[in-house]
Order: structure tokens, then sequence, then C-alpha cells
């Protein structure tokens, strides 16, 4: 088991390339099984997340081949087992998205039920209820979902909430199935809109991604394709609090802005200098930052995956902050972790309020889920003295080689295998 030992403090200053976004490729990787052909893959992110979802690729048949830093090739022609084990899917939730392929390729599957995780109970409801819609018989048994169909055939589908691998799930189910397929209330993500797409590079038929209604025009057969995956939003919201948090100065390349929007805006009432420039962005901290209020949201509005990451740049906040989690029931046990460096807060029922304190003390603290181990990290390149992160499995699930990012900007950051 690694650790993380920090030594806050240091104002970080330089620059920084964003990898690969996660929840980009973990889909587009996924689709992959919807072609016999050899598809390529470019600046895939080095994540624990990947390495599970190549794994699970291969258990199922595909042929996936190392070609390069951040390239792959996989092959599914050979894919003919349609069972994943409770294991794999254990590790990473997002293995639910190879439901649709199975059912549009093998026309059965046999997945393990996704338990929940740290932030929530995650059910796939909504998934299940769409590819029952396209025609597929569903039944849950021994913590198994056994699905088969004759035909996927195309349906209209409302979503009771926009979740994102929902959509990302029909997408691929249905860009197979006979008939035209529309999904309503659908998540925008612009993973989301990425995976649409690959999806029409592969030659599928897919118009209104990004809005909430996308439809689907089903065809025979999908075609390889070479793609690149698009950076990742969320390590960039990081790297602006990060620069935000130590009144650094660190230029942020190869990034998305228009991907960022609502981070941008709020980080900038934060108190927080942002320059945008192309695919860069120049984010520059203040002495004083302000206190002010989210509330997490589907997109376009304020990410839930930088809830936790927004909640320690408001520890040092010149007032109060309301953070609102409306998007998972319980991802806020980063708190108690905040509360034990000397942070202000407190929780009640989604909400913290947050009331700014002049520092934090670095302490050993322990990491929950992916998104709370980030703010760990932030907390301790702004806190006084060493913070020592455990369990920081959780961080390398979704970035990539983040202590020699950070270190690179001057922190005192090192890994140490226990
Ligand atoms: C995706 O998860 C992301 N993961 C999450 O990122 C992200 O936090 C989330 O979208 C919201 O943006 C990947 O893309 C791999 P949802 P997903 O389905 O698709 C409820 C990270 O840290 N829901 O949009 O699983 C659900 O309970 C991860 O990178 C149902 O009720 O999220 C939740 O409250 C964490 N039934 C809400 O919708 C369903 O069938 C949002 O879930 C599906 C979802």
């Amino acid at each position: 088991m690694d650790k993380i030992i920090i030594k806050g403090g240091k104002s970080l200053k330089g620059e920084v390339k964003i990898s690969g976004a996660k929840n980009a490729a973990l889909p587009i990787l996924i689709s992959s099984l919807l072609t016999d052909g050899t598809c390529k893959y470019n600046n895939v992110p080095a994540l624990n997340d990947i390495k599970s979802v190549n794994f699970l690729l291969e258990n199922l048949g595909a042929k996936v081949v190392k070609t390069g830093a951040g390239s792959l090739s996989i092959n599914s022609e050979n894919f003919n087992n349609h069972k994943t084990s409770y294991e794999l899917v254990r590790k990473m939730r997002a293995s639910i998205l190879v439901l649709g392929p199975l059912l549009a390729r093998l026309k059965k599957a046999e997945v393990s039920f996704p338990g929940g995780c740290a932030i929530g109970a995650r059910p796939v409801d909504l998934h299940l209820k769409g590819l029952a819609a396209l025609g597929a018989k569903i039944e849950i048994k021994n913590g198994y979902i056994k699905a088969f169909c004759s035909q996927l055939k195309g349906a209209d589908i409302y979503f009771d909430f926009p979740t994102v691998t929902g959509a990302e799930n029909l997408m691929m189910a249905a860009s197979l199935a006979k008939g035209t397929t529309v999904l309503k209330n659908c998540a925008k993500e612009p993973e989301v809109i990425e995976l649409a797409d690959v999806l029409n590079k592969m030659g599928a038929k897919i118009k209104g991604a990004g809005t909430p209604t996308i439809e689907i025009i089903g065809v025979k057969e999908l075609k390889p394709a070479e793609v690149a995956i698009m950076p990742d939003r969320i390590e960039v919201g990081t790297f602006i609090i990060a620069a935000a948090l130590t009144n650094g100065d660190i230029l942020i390349k190869g990034c998305a802005p228009k991907h960022l929007e609502a981070v941008i805006n709020k980080l900038k009432e934060a108190g927080a200098d942002i320059i945008v420039k192309n695919n860069n962005i120049r984010a520059i901290g203040n002495k004083e930052i302000k206190s002010a209020d989210i509330k997490t949201l589907p997109y376009p509005g304020f990410p839930t995956d930088m809830q936790a990451q927004f909640m320690v740049l408001m520890c040092f906040g010149n007032g109060v902050s309301m953070i609102e989690e409306s998007v998972f029931e319980n991802r806020l046990i980063h708190v108690s972790e905040l509360n034990r460096m000397g942070a202000d807060i407190k929780v009640s029922g989604n909400k913290a309020m947050v009331k700014g304190v002049k520092f934090l003390s670095g302490a050993p603290v322990m990491a929950s889920d992916l998104r709370a181990s980030a703010s760990l990290v932030l907390a301790g390149l702004a806190a006084k003295g060493v913070t020592e992160i455990n369990r920081i499995y959780h961080l390398d699930r979704g970035y990539e080689n983040i202590e020699a990012k950070f270190s690179a900007l001057g922190a005192d950051i090192k890994r140490i295998s226990v």
C-alpha cells in the first residue's frame, strides 16, 4: 500500500500537461467490442482504471496491445465470452458499460451486478430499463445481471435522471439495434459527446449528443476507428484549484476550456485569476480567497467530481461557503478528514457549511474515493506541516503521475511504498 507524503506551503509555479480523460477513455475503449476490426487509441491515460478495463476486455476475448506511450490497439474479432466476474466489476463500476456491447454483438450478457461504492448506491436501474426497452430480457440472479435478446430493436427511452454511463451504454447498444432509438432527458457531459463522435467515426448514425435528446439509427455493423482521447476536465479543474490554493501561477496545457465553464466562473468568483488562451489555461492564485456557494449538478452545472476539490479551497475562504452535493447521496466523506486538518466544516444531509480558517495543519489522513483523495492532496499542498495520505490506490484510479506533476510545479511531495 503506497502513501503520499506532502510538506505543505510551497507556492506552485510552472507548466503542466493534462492527461487523457478517464471518463472518456473508459466507454471509448469498451466501444471497441462493437466492431471486429482493430481500433487504435492515443492519449490514453496511464491509470489503474484503464488497466482494469483492458483486463476486462481481454477477459471477454478481445486482444489489447500496447503500441506506445499512451497508445494501444484493441481487436475484438474473437470476442466470445459474455460473462464478467464479480471481482472485475467490484473494482470498477464502469464495467457495467460492457452490457450494451455484449447484447449488441453476442445477444447475451452475464455481468456481475455492480455494488455501490463509497459515494453512493450507484444503481443501474436506468441502464437496465433502457436495455429492456430495446428488447433485452433481463433477470438479476445470484448477484449477476443475466440478459439476452434475439435482436435489439430501436425504441423511445426516457431517462428518469440524466445518467452519464446510462446514456453511453444505451448509445452503444442502440448503434447496432434494428431501427431508430430516441433517448430523452440524456446527460450532456462532454464524455457523452466524445463517445457519440467515436461511434459515428465507426459508422454509427447518432445525432443530438450534448443535448437532452439523442437519436440513434441502428446500422448493421461498425468499422474500427483511430481515436485520441480528449483531455481530462476534472484534472484541469484540480490544477486550477492547486494554483488558487497556493498563491501559485500554473500554465495548464492541452485542455478544453469550454468543458469547464461552470468551474472557471466559480473559481473566478472565489478570487482566482484565470486566463484562457486556445487550449491552455493560466491559473493565478491571489492572497485572498473569497467564499462562494456551489450546488453540484449534471453538466453544464458545477460537476460533482470537482466538489471535494472546491471544498478545500473554501476552507481558506474569507467567509462561509455552502456546498450542496445533489448528484450522489454520500459524497461528503472527505469532510471528516479535512476537519482533522483543522477545517471548520459542518454537514447536514447533503449540505456542508464551510467556514474559512486561517490555515490547515498537516496530518495523517485516509483517502476514501477518487476525488476525495485528490482533495486531500490539495489540502496537504496548502497546509502547514506534513500530511500523510493513506490508501492512495483511490488516487491512482484517476490521476496519472500526480505526484510527479505537482513535484515539477515545486511541491514537496513524494510517494512511499509501505
Ligand atoms: C459518471 O458516473 C462518472 N463516471 C462519475 O465519475 C461522475 O461523478 C458521474 O458520471 C456524474 O457526472 C464515469 O463516467 C465512469 P450517473 P455514472 O449514472 O454514470 C443515479 C469519477 O470520480 N443513477 O450519471 O455512474 C446515480 O445514483 C466518477 O470519475 C440512477 O439512479 O453516474 C447518481 O445519483 C465518480 N440509476 C446519478 O444518477 C441509474 O441507472 C448520477 O449517476 C444510473 C444512475
